[in-house]
């Protein structure tokens, strides 16, 4: 199976759809990410907070592809934030993962209260430079977020890690972040499979095109543009959930599953939320 690719402001093609690794650790990560390398995947999301780099690098080494055909993110922890230390968290991932370089390096959280993200991603830069970092990304960040760091250094973002899916579809957000060329990548898709998968708008429409509730969800969020690193730890699970180039929903199917939104403010809002 083939992953199509997306070209990020960087000038770096990106997967589509990666795997996401939250929360497995040790071995169980390192199988179930030699597992989704074995079905596909390319893009593989792990942080500094999953502590499970270790587990991610040892898959990278022993799935037997050369490193240019993998795409590692990883993530600066909120207690790293800072000028130094984001020097010193990234060589620390970069340790842990055993590798040279990561193809994209994300801010995990931009806690303005700290008021270090701008300071960070100066820093980022500063290892861009160096060819430590290929892209710069961002998690969590909202527009005013984005526009400091881009003021700052003069580099837009490549990417910016939401939590988007079909009960927190958030349009005015992702067409924010979109408008100026910045890919959107949603976390927890699958809502962690906590009932959308089976909602009847969703099994319907994955009843008629004969794919499961999950591949609609992601294909949904496909369709609006929206990048995607679902988790699974099942490796039936991880191969249908990038399987998604073989159908398409309809504009009615894609408002079918836009009707799902809550209105609801996400629990972790990005303008107070803090993780370190
Ligand atoms: N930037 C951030 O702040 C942030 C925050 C959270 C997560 N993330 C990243 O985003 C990734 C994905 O998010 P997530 O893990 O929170 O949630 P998710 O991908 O929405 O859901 C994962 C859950 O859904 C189940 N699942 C997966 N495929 C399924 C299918 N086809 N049918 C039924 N159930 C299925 C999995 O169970 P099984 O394992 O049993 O299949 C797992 O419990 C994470 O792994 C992490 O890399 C980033």
């Amino acid at each position: 199976m083939s992953i199509p690719t997306v070209k990020l402001n960087s000038g770096y093609d990106m997967p589509v759809v990666g795997y996401g690794t939250w929360p497995l650790k040790g071995r169980r990560a390192t199988d179930a990410v030699l597992a989704a390398i074995g079905s596909g995947y390319r893009l593989i999301d792990t942080a500094a907070a999953y502590d499970n780099e270790e587990a991610v690098g040892a898959a990278v080494r022993e799935c037997g592809l050369p490193r240019e055909e993998l795409f590692v993110t990883t993530k600066l922890r909120g207690a790293d934030q800072g000028l130094g230390s984001t020097r010193r968290g990234l060589e620390g991932s970069l340790e842990r993962l055993g590798l040279d370089y990561v193809d994209l390096y994300l801010i995990h959280w931009p806690m303005p209260a700290v008021g270090r993200f701008a300071e960070s991603y100066a820093e980022m830069a500063d290892l861009q430079r160096e060819g430590l970092i290929r892209s710069l990304g961002v998690s969590n960040f909202l527009p005013e977020h984005i526009e400091t760091v881009t003021t700052e250094t003069g580099i837009r973002p490549a990417l910016d890690q939401l939590q988007v899916s079909p009960s927190h579809s958030r349009p005015e957000l992702v067409a924010d972040v979109q408008r100026d060329g910045i890919v959107v990548q949603a976390w927890s898709p699958l809502e962690r499979n906590t009932g959308v998968l089976d909602h009847p708008f969703v099994t319907a429409i994955a009843q008629r095109l004969g794919v499961t509730g999950a591949q609609v969800v992601l294909r949904w969020l496909l369709q609006r543009d929206i990048t995607v690193v679902p988790h699974s730890g099942d490796p039936g699970r991880q191969r249908a959930n990038a399987d998604l180039f073989g159908f398409e929903l309809t504009a009615q199917d894609m408002a079918a599953v836009a009707d799902l939104d809550t209105g609801a403010p996400v629990k972790q809002d990005p303008a107070t939320w803090e993780e370190f």
